[in-house]
């Protein structure tokens, strides 16, 4: 009865809001699907689909910019016009922020760190953090990485050695996710979490879980919940966000408390040493300094810097794990690539060891183009980050690559959108677009990146490759060249070592939409994120 009168009292409040808005400028002529229902609007369409479902179906029925319903009528725009998304990452600067209920789950989940922060405190923030993730900084850290891999491929061959058969199943989602954690908290904050070698890792756990159970499998309860959320005054919003029972809130709650537990533990073990080395880039250096500096701009509280911590160790390991398994899962399902990028690999060794070393450099990934091709294709096809959610913070103007019909009949290059506007900036889209890569944009095909004329600039977006994947702009993914020598790390021992194919239930794989793009099997999706795949030793012909 009180959930009833609270969507009354809202609904009046926001169609209020609305009809305001129509007096001034309105998006309401832009094409885009017919609401669901007033209440929804389109939300659960675009919150219970598979990741980039709904986007694709709505690109290729109303073009790049589609208007669709939020709660109680108001319109929003689904973006993945090149031009258009170079403006609000870009262009803009931080005129198209991060939408309020959101940024209070980031600072739930990790705190006031980057992810949550915005504007100047976000300036100042990335500002003493970039030094830590420049090109020579994350080139120096691929031993690391090639160590942690090999790890992974030295407990898989002894596994293989000790079965029956020649080869197993593997659950990739499981071995990559704990592979890749202990490899970030090496390279990251030099701290060995051992979570391979020891299954039942208490953060490796907590984040395990964190997909489904706390972003996964939308009820419309849930959709309804979090549409009322965001028209809340902030310190309401925050006393929900703390305080009310609710199970998917309750698995953040546990999940930060654990997060914050083991950032203070690397802190304390770790400070003195740092202070008294001065001069260090890594990352817990540059915040440990910024702790104890004199400098307002350039000072981090302590609470910051725990919140950084924590920042890092979700965004860099679940994601990285996450486009590690896509990209392993379309290697499997090519047989020709993964032979081709096989081969590949094997004459690197070759010459690695020929002239007398024993690992890959990043100068060796660098010269081997079918990897390049076979990574930038799994990270175009399957962004683990698969949206970004901002509003405009003032009334805008949104310049378009490719002009728009609208209900109305005219034809636009330019979309005036009015404040508030909430902007989903649609990653699967816009990497599938076809001006920009060809007109058989959905298939998977890492020759696209070798054939000049195949990938076209519409404009200047992304970190690499032009691809959204990392995002774009005054905040795109500060860890995109750490993430990028990682996979190619374990794609190189990985493919290097094994055969790679599918099974059954990889067949029946989900591109699960709960915070990043996690697999699951469709009839076990009470099992969570999980792909399993078949491993057996590869033959070596040279
Ligand atoms: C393949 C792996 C990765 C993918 C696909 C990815 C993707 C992204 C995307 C799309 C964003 C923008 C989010 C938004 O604006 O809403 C982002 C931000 C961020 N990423 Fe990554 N990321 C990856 C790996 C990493 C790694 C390895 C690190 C750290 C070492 C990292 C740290 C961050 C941080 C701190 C932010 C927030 C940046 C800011 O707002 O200034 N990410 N990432
Ligand atoms: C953002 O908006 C403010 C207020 O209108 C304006 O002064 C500023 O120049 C804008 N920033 C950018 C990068 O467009
Ligand atoms: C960070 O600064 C706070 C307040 O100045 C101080 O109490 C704390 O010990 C510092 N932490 C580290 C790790 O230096
Ligand atoms: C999805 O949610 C429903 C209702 O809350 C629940 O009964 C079901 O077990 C959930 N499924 C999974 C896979 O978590």
């Amino acid at each position: 009865m009180s959930l009833l009168l609270l969507v009354g009292v809202l609904a009046t409040a926001v169609c209020y809001r609305v009809y305001l808005r129509y007096r001034r400028i309105s998006i309401s002529d832009i094409p885009g699907p017919k609401a669901e229902s007033f209440i929804l609007g389109n939300l659960r369409q675009y919150f219970q689909s598979q990741a980039g479902a709904i986007d694709f179906e709505w690109q290729e029925a109303y073009g790049d910019i589609v208007r669709f319903k939020g709660p109680f009528g108001e319109d929003r725009l689904l973006v993945a016009d090149p031009k258009a998304l170079q403006h609000i990452y870009h262009t803009s600067g931080y005129n198209y922020s991060k939408q309020k209920e959101r940024r209070e789950v980031s600072r739930l989940l990790s705190g006031h760190g980057l992810i949550w922060a915005d504007g100047q405190t976000h300036k100042r923030q990335r500002r003493i953090m970039n030094p830590a993730f420049g090109s020579k900084e994350s080139r120096a850290l691929v031993p690391i990485f090639v160590n942690s891999a090999s790890k992974l491929s030295t407990k898989w061959k002894d596994m293989l050695s000790t079965a029956d058969g020649e080869e197993l199943v593997f659950d990739m989602a499981n071995w990559l996710a704990r592979a890749t954690l202990d490899a970030m908290g090496i390279a990251a904050f030099d701290y060995h979490f051992g979570t391979l070698e020891n299954a039942g890792d208490e953060l490796g756990n907590a984040y395990a879980n964190l997909c489904m159970e706390a972003f996964g499998n939308l009820t419309e309860r849930d959709i309804l919940k979090q549409s009322i959320v965001p028209h809340l005054p902030q310190w309401i919003l925050q006393f929900i966000t703390n305080n009310v029972p609710n199970r998917r809130l309750e698995q953040l709650r546990k999940t930060s408390a654990v997060a914050s537990k083991v950032a203070q533990r690397l802190i304390d073990e770790k400070a003195e040493a740092l202070i008294s080395g001065k001069g260090n880039r890594d990352v817990m250096s540059l915040l440990v300094q910024a702790n104890v500096s004199e400098n307002e701009k350039t000072r981090m509280s302590n609470d910051e810097m725990i919140a950084q911590m924590r920042t890092l160790l979700l965004a860099g390991y679940e994601t990285t794990a996450t486009s590690l398994n896509w990209i392993l899962l379309e290697i499997a399902r090519h047989e020709k690539v993964q032979t081709r990028l096989r081969q590949e690999i094997h004459e690197k060794e070759g010459e690695i060891r020929a002239r007398g070393d024993a690992e890959f450099t990043a100068a060796d990934f660098d010269s081997m183009p079918y990897l390049t091709a076979v990574l930038k294709e799994g990270l175009r096809y399957h962004p683990a980050a698969y949206s970004t959610y901002r509003e405009a913070a003032k009334d805008d103007i949104l310049p378009l690559h490719t002009p728009i019909t609208t209900r109305s009949g005219k034809i636009i290059t330019e979309i005036p959108v009015p404040k508030g506007t909430k902007v989903v900036t649609s990653i699967n889209g816009y990497n599938r677009h076809k001006a920009v890569f060809g007109p058989d944009s959905h298939v998977f095909d890492p020759d696209r990146w070798l054939t000049p004329g195949r990938v076209e600039k519409a404009a200047s977006v992304g970190v690499y490759g032009n691809l959204l994947s990392f995002a774009a702009g005054v905040r795109a993914c500060i860890g995109w060249r750490f993430a990028v020598l990682e996979l190619q790390a374990f794609i190189v021992e990985l493919v290097g070592q094994f055969e790679i194919s599918l099974t059954p239930e990889a067949l029946r794989v989900r591109r699960e939409a709960c915070l990043v793009m996690a697999p699951t099997i469709e009839g076990q999706l009470e099992k969570g994120n999980q792909l399993p795949l078949k491993v057996k030793l590869a033959s070596r012909s040279n």
